[in-house]
């Protein structure tokens, strides 16, 4: 992964950044429990398009078409938002072909987030993959939203997979990919509606051209969808540059599906202010193993991927920086150290910091997802 250059004063900011991406919860991506569990410490590119590669169904999820569906992700390094898509295949194996995937709903900016940089880790799911807050509804800011994606009413009916496509805001210029098998009913069975639909968009992969900085404007989005923040200036790179679309519906109701037109449910919500002078955020680099290192208190020293001159602090790499009270000096970046049954932390630049299990969970859950779990202050774990 590319070597980044920011500001001394955005360190403070990536020092919060986590390792692991976010990863589409409902409806249930392949992979996402499991052995080869999906962590999305990398975006397409370094995983194969479509999918990521990982196609093992954990869950079928039943799409009824002319309602909606409800989208939730969670996860760490959210980049700030940016912008996404909702496409669906009916080919099985899902097709490496992009024009195969069509699109149903494409997100202008705040998909999943609306926020200043990456939000804080509040700790990990049953299967080790770093937690944020929630906002519970498709509006709030400093939190990941949820969508409810219209359904075309006029879909065929049958197996499909569903994705999630997204383009971060800041950081790396990079797509992610997620997918769900859904089977779907109720449609009307109108081919020729889903061939019209426009193919999937897809950028910042070789062979593909790179968007530029800022929340993305999706060429060839399709009607129906929704404009959260403007897209920035310049946000085109080297793809094609697109007018701003006017999407169906325009209601901002939102509530899509069911009696209206062709599932559209599609509105423009007035841009906020754009943001300034958003900082970087850097993705950590890959890691092999997929582990999460995240949050470090601001007195340890900053990650490796960090290429500005680095402020007096220790320079990472994994060497002991200053551990602050309660935390404890660790052997390697990305291990996971017991405190105590409901306590853990996450060995990043030598130093554990604890923090508490998710509600209703113990660390028992995490060292069943990670090899690289330590256990010094655990015997009984
Ligand atoms: C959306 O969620 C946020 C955060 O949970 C909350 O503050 C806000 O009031 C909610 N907005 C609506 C319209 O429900
Ligand atoms: C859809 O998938 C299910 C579960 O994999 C399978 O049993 C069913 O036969 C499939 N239906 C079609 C039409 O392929
Ligand atoms: C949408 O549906 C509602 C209720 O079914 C109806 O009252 C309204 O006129 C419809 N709007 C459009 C734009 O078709």
């Amino acid at each position: 992964m590319t070597i980044y250059t920011t500001s001394v004063a955005a360190l403070a900011l990536l020092l919060g950044t986590a390792h692991g991406h976010m990863v589409m919860t409902t409806p249930t991506s392949f992979n996402l429990h499991g052995t080869a569990k999906l962590l999305q410490v990398d975006p397409l590119g370094a995983f194969p398009f479509p999918c990521q590669g990982m196609f093992d169904v954990v869950e079928t999820t039943s799409i009824t078409a002319g309602n909606t569906q409800t989208v939730k992700v969670d996860g760490g390094a959210q980049h700030g938002g940016g912008s996404c898509q909702f496409s669906l295949t009916y080919e099985n194996p899902p097709p490496a072909d992009k024009s195969k995937w069509k699109t149903i709903y494409t997100i202008i900016g705040g998909c999943p987030v609306q926020a200043e940089t990456n939000l804080p880790v509040t700790g990990l799911d049953a299967d080790g993959r770093a937690q944020s807050l929630q906002c519970g509804n498709d509006s709030g800011v400093e939190c990941i939203r949820q969508f409810d994606i219209p359904i075309p009413k006029e879909l065929p009916n049958g197996n499909a997979t569903f994705a999630w496509t997204w383009y971060n805001k800041i950081g790396n210029r990079e797509v992610y990919m997620n997918c769900a098998p859904v089977t779907i009913s109720g449609g009307a069975g109108n081919q020729q509606f889903f061939e019209d639909l426009p193919p999937l968009f897809l950028a910042n992969v070789p062979g593909e051209c790179t968007t530029g900085n800022g929340v993305f404007n999706i060429p060839n989005p399709g009607r129906y969808g929704r404009i959260l923040e403007q897209p920035a200036p310049g946000n085109e790179g080297s793809c094609p540059k697109a007018d701003l679309p006017t999407f169906e519906g325009g209601s901002g109701s939102g509530s899509g599906g069911g009696g209206n037109g062709s599932g559209g449910g599609s509105s423009v919500v007035p841009p906020p202010a754009p943001s300034s002078s958003a900082p970087p955020v850097a993705c950590p680099p890959p890691s092999s193993s997929g582990f999460i290192t995240q949050t470090v208190p601001a007195s340890a020293s900053p990650t490796s991927v960090v290429a500005a001159p680095a402020p007096s602090a220790t320079n990472g790499g994994g060497g002991a920086g200053t551990v602050p009270p309660g935390g404890q000096p660790c052997p390697e970046n990305g291990a996971i150290i017991c405190f105590s049954p409901t306590s853990f932390g996450l060995c990043a630049n030598g130093v554990a910091i604890p923090q508490p299990v998710a509600p209703g969970t113990t660390t028992a859950g995490i060292r069943k997802a990670n090899d690289k779990f330590l256990k010094p202050n655990c015997p009984g774990v």
